[in-house]
């Protein structure tokens, strides 16, 4: 499957498993969506088994600011994230760092 398609039938399905009566709160799907991709290095839910550093528990500026920093090449030690930062607009950092702020 295209990785789009992938991400499609992945919102479709959240979607679909929402209960008929949602939460006030929006769901920060778009969060969710990208965040998951995240998990290979930084743990489910960024709990860190050791390969990068937790994403869980950051403040969700923090995760922003870092990842500006990465994505303008402006952090010398970085190896990888200086090119996965780049992949991702503001909006999307956005999101993804309120997601990784606001799990339990
Ligand atoms: C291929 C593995 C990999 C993936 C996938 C990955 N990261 Fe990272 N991440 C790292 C590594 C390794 C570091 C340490 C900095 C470096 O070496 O680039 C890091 C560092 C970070 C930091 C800085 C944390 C700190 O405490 O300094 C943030 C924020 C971050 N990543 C966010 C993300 C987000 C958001 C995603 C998903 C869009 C993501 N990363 C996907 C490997 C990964």
């Amino acid at each position: 499957m295209h990785k789009k398609d992938w991400r499609l039938a992945l919102s479709l399905g959240v979607l679909a498993a929402l209960p008929a009566a949602a939460p006030a709160a929006e769901p920060n799907l778009m969060g969710r969506n990208i965040g998951v991709t995240c998990f290979g290095c930084h743990g489910t839910d960024g709990r860190s088994q050791g390969v990068a550093p937790s994403l869980h528990g950051k403040k969700a500026q923090e995760i922003i600011d870092k990842m500006h920093t990465f994505r303008a090449g402006k952090d010398p030690e970085a190896t990888i994230m200086d090119r996965i930062a780049r992949g991702y607009t503001d909006e999307q950092i956005r999101a993804v760092a309120d997601y990784f702020a606001n799990l339990p």
